[in-house]
């Protein structure tokens, strides 16, 4: 069975995006076949991932709408074993075409049942919203990995997204475990970045990955190069960092290995 790992925080500018496309793209150097599932009508993991807007006429949208095997809109990227269901600003019309539709909150689960077989790992980037495509998401995922921009405002959100959680578990979802809390944009010149994390990891504890994630340039540059970190800048220290991640979600999680792993239940 795959693991299905949602990224998700309903705040924009986390680093959401950033953390799917690279532990997407570093997972599958690894030689695991992974999905990388854009799930947000920007379309950044999908550009993110290589893939240039206007080269593709079907997307995610056509499959949680219009019901097309995801299998047939899948595309490969420059990273092999990784590939993307890619998406554009029609998946916008799906957050209002599914909502008179039955059971609506498991299209997704529903869409990528098809595939999961044939994948190590399916990841899913989120819109910044807790619409029905985040509902979605939190829907068909396993586990859920959170990144937190070490900023001032950082942890409101938060708890909202926590009651989404615990009321998709409730109605939907009830195995949905948290692989952790990401620490993102982390300035270590500025007594801000420790402020938060400290606060962070008082309040959360050991549901926040040891991993933290440097403000790093190069990682903000490989999206406009369509590249992951791995392809862009192997050695810069974002993609020590998104590796290191890595390492803890594929060898060190709670969520791995077979059942028994105990949910993480904030
Ligand atoms: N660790 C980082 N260091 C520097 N820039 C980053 C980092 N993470 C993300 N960014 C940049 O910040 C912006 C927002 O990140 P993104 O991953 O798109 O967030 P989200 O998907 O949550 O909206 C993007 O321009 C991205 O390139
Ligand atoms: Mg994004």
């Amino acid at each position: 069975m795959a693991r299905i790992i949602a990224v998700a925080n309903q705040k924009g500018g986390v680093g959401k995006t950033t953390t799917a496309v690279n532990l997407a793209a570093i997972i599958a150097s690894w030689g695991n076949r992974v999905l990388l599932v854009d799930a947000d009508p920007q379309g950044n993991a999908t550009s993110g991932a290589g893939v240039q807007r206007g080269s593709f006429r079907r997307g995610l949208y056509h499959s949680l709408v219009l019901d097309e095997p995801v299998a047939s809109i899948t595309l490969p990227t420059i990273v092999p074993s990784l590939e993307v269901v890619p998406s554009n600003k029609d998946l916008a019309g799906a957050e209002i075409e599914l909502v008179e539709v039955e059971q609506r909150e498991f299209r997704l689960r529903r869409a990528l049942a098809s595939v999961e077989p044939n994948y190590d790992y399916l990841i899913i980037d989120c819109p910044p919203s807790l619409g029905l495509l985040t509902l979605n998401a939190l829907t068909a995922a396993k586990s859920l990995v959170v990144p937190i921009q070490c900023e001032y405002y950082a942890l409101e959100g938060v708890t909202e997204l926590f009651d989404t959680l615990a009321r998709i578990r409730r109605l939907h979802n009830p195995g949905l475990m948290i692989e952790g809390l990401l620490l993102t944009m982390y300035d270590e010149r500025t007594n801000l970045s420790a402020a938060v994390a400290a606060d962070l990891r008082d309040f959360y504890g050991l549901q926040v990955f040891q991993t933290v994630i440097p403000r790093n340039v190069r990682l903000a540059e490989a999206p406009s190069h369509g590249k992951p970190i791995i392809s862009y800048d192997a050695n810069s220290k974002g993609a020590e960092a998104y590796s290191r991640l890595a390492r803890e979600i594929v060898y060190e999680s709670k969520s791995a290995g077979s059942g028994s792993g105990g949910a993480a239940v904030l």
